[in-house]
């Protein structure tokens, strides 16, 4: 393992996650890696993940990648076996978690984190704590967490600070699964390389919370890269809702310096003010000549229904991806194709779509 910010290497461990020398969160590194597909989904890619005893897998991965329009397309992440991304990695890092002899598993979580260790964690016999946010976790992933058995623990506070009891309070007692645990990054990065054996892209759209998805299809593409897959990396952009937009605020001043904020975003998924990866994650943006952005609640919610006016029901963490798409087509700034990555279903959160007017015909 590599520290980011500093250099400094570190023997790999499933408890490794910070740097000893400098603090900054440490990258799993795969040397000289070799890419041979072989099976399905997230493992599919064993030759570039770690090989824990046991997989505890429940067919996460081999998402579709549905096309858009001719230059666009949209990786739908809600097709995974909880409805979220997040299954790609945590059948890596409960599987680690496992091997390494974890009785228990913990994550703070706008929902989505929860709902995938939730079922992980029980396909794996290990008792999860899911720290959420009160009042701020979307129905469909609080029914999930609870229907698979996780042990609810209410924090009166947002994202982040369900983030700092699981840091401060449950270090040593449950292994954390939340995204500066490096193992779930490294099955994440699938994402990329599932999109590489389909498509050459240009630009990749990702909507940002803590900031590990986008650092993780970086490392995608990166491996892949190194690999000889790719000549190159396509653009990253990195979309966070107005309310909850402190990398896309620093990076709008030119500033690598993270001030947090108080976040408020109707996209409760990615209602985040202290982006745990904003480091790693503004490095690999940057090294792509992408950027970060930000859009308002009203767009994001435009940009759902424009979607679900398409076929496709993603939540609206999600749809931020395709409110900046028209953002940034509609000003002449995207060249090339386009891949919006569609992070979670619809179907996740309910309430959502409780404003838009049903056309209902009374029959009998
Ligand atoms: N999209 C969805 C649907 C998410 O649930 C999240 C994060 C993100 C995007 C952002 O990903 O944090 O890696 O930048 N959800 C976390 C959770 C925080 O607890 O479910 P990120």
């Amino acid at each position: 393992m590599r520290c980011p910010r500093c250099g400094a290497e570190v023997p790999p461990s499933p408890l490794s996650f910070k740097c000893p020398r400098c603090g900054e969160l440490l990258d799993a590194v795969i040397e000289e890696p070799t890419i041979k597909p072989k099976g399905r989904g997230v493992w599919r890619f064993s030759s570039i993940l770690p090989q824990p005893r046991t997989k505890i897998t429940l067919g996460e991965g081999c998402t579709p990648l549905i096309r858009l329009r001719s230059d666009l397309l949209l990786k739908f992440e809600g097709a995974n076996p909880t409805g979220s991304f997040k299954d790609r990695g945590m059948t890596v890092g409960v599987s680690i978690a496992k091997a390494a002899g974890a009785s228990s598993l913990v994550v703070a979580s706008t929902g989505n984190t929860a709902a995938s260790a939730a079922a992980y964690g029980a396909a794996a016999g290990l008792e999860v704590k899911v720290a959420l946010p009160d009042g701020h976790v979307a129905a469909g992933k609080l029914a999930q967490a609870i229907v698979h058995g996780a042990t609810i623990l209410k924090i009166r506070g947002n994202f982040d600070e369900a983030l700092n009891y699981v840091l401060e309070k449950e270090a040593g007692r449950s292994y954390p699964l939340n995204s500066f645990n490096p193992w779930r990054l490294e099955g994440q990065k699938t994402i990329a390389l599932e999109i590489i054996e389909e498509a050459r892209i240009d630009n990749v759209i990702v909507p940002v919370g803590n900031a590990g998805n986008i650092y993780a299809i970086w490392k995608g593409y990166r491996e892949a890269m190194e690999a000889g897959l790719v000549e190159s990396i396509p653009r990253l952009i990195g979309v966070q809702a107005e309310g909850a937009s402190p990398i896309a605020s620093a990076w709008a001043m030119g500033r690598e310096e993270l001030v947090p904020v108080k976040p408020e975003t109707v996209a409760s998924a990615i209602r985040i003010g202290k982006p745990v990866n904003w480091f790693r994650a503004w490095r690999a943006v940057k090294a792509t000549g992408g950027g970060f952005m930000k859009v308002s609640d009203e767009e994001i919610i435009n940009a759902q229904k424009a979607l679900a006016r398409m076929g496709i029901f993603v939540e609206l963490a999600s749809a931020s991806t395709y409110a900046a798409y028209l953002r940034l087509a509609g000003s002449g700034e995207l060249s090339g194709s386009t891949v919006l990555i569609a992070t979670g279903h619809g179907l996740k959160d309910p309430d959502a779509v409780a404003r838009y007017l049903p056309r209902i015909i009374e029959v009998y």
